[in-house]
């Protein structure tokens, strides 16, 4: 078997995120463009008889974001009729952090999780962040608190603590630095130091020091309660029912699940892998919402199964964000005692791509 690189330095491979108008227009896609076309983006996850339900909350999002001056940030996760027709910015965690600085518009709407939105928050102190839904969580985020990393900053003095991104900005603020799937192996390299904490996702610090091994990757016991159900028996019971098919794996994956596959990186890498390589059959080993927003414009390429739902990422809808734009709520904010020593780690991270 073939196997590639995990997490390669990334710099380069996220080349997500699509910019679409007004932070950055997109050819030949943009809010204004007709609805029929916006259908044929979706039609083949969105059957045609639920099209006209969704089609008022479409025309409404695009509406609100021109009258509020709004840009919406979607994460890969997203539902296809979010990530094809409303999305302004779509992509990885990596790549939602760096396009948030850049982002020209006095309301974000951030179409994920709520540490997604809080990282939007911190990169932007001065414009209102909003996220449709408040209970969208992550059990990363919910694994450690930030009496935990003192814990372990008392425990393992002098050790530089590398926090992945899915916690909250409290965690952050107790943290030298954060990473993402998308940058782990840059950001611990980039330390130069013989130890390092990586928390709080227990396979993603397991899958970095496979590459790392010069460094000692101390980690946490936090999971991905999407990730963490795949198995290695599911990628050989895939293989086997269909030979030659290609496997990519995100590395929230359990080590031995990343072991079995032929290619493992963040989201977008995964996009990346599969529109440059045109694997003929592919299993995406993520959440299911990739196979069909990568389907949606690669109709040659077939997408197998499993895949596993993210009932946080699915709290996401186009009601909601219509809501949230008519209303304007759920506003974001951060504890200002904590903000400035959150936004750092953040912003030491994006400076680690500058070396
Ligand atoms: P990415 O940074 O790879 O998009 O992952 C975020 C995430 O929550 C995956 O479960
Ligand atoms: Fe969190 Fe996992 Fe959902 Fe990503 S897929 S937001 S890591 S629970």
């Amino acid at each position: 078997m073939l196997k590639l690189s995990i997490m390669e330095d990334a710099m380069a491979a996220t080349s997500q995120p699509i910019s679409r108008s007004p932070a950055g227009q997109m050819p030949g896609l943009s809010p204004g463009l007709p609805l029929p076309d916006l259908y044929a983006r979706v039609s083949r996850h969105v059957p045609a008889i639920e099209w006209p339900a969704l089609a008022p909350d479409i025309e409404a999002i695009l509406r609100l974001k021109r009258e509020k001056n709004a840009v919406i940030l979607a994460h890969n996760y997203q539902a296809p009729e979010i990530f094809h027709t409303v999305a302004d910015i779509v992509g990885d965690s990596l790549a939602l952090a760096r396009e948030a600085v850049n982002v020209d518009a006095d309301v974000i709407v951030l179409a994920g999780v709520h540490f997604m939105a809080e990282t939007a928050k911190l990169l932007n102190p001065g414009k209102t962040v909003l996220i449709p839904d408040m209970g969208a969580g992550c059990s990363l985020a919910d694994s450690i608190t930030p009496e935990d990393v003192r814990g372990l900053r008392a425990k393992y003095p002098g050790v530089p603590i590398v926090t992945y991104v899915n916690t909250s900005a409290a965690v952050k603020a107790e943290s030298d630095l954060c990473c993402t799937s998308g940058n782990a192996v840059a950001v611990v390299r980039s330390l130069n130091a013989p130890r390092v904490l990586m928390i709080p996702d227990e396979f993603l610090a397991q899958n970095v020091q496979a590459e790392v091994p010069e460094v000692e990757i101390l980690t946490w016991a936090g999971h991905c309660e999407v990730h963490e159900q795949f198995t290695p028996a599911d990628i050989r019971d895939v293989r086997e029912s269909y030979p030659g098919v290609t496997v990519i794996a995100h590395p929230e994956c359990p080590p031995e699940v990343v072991a079995e596959s032929d290619f493992s990186g963040s989201t977008a890498m995964m996009m990346n892998f599969v529109t440059e390589k045109r694997p003929r059959q592919v299993v995406l080993v993520t959440e299911c919402s990739m196979a069909d927003n990568i389907a949606a414009e690669n109709p040659d390429i077939e997408f197998i199964k499993p895949c596993n739902l993210c009932p946080h990422m699915k709290r996401m809808s186009l009601r909601n964000i219509r809501r949230a734009l008519e209303t304007m709520t759920h506003e974001v904010t951060v504890d200002p005692a904590l903000a400035d020593r959150a936004r750092a780690a953040v912003e030491r991270m994006l400076a680690v791509r500058a070396r």
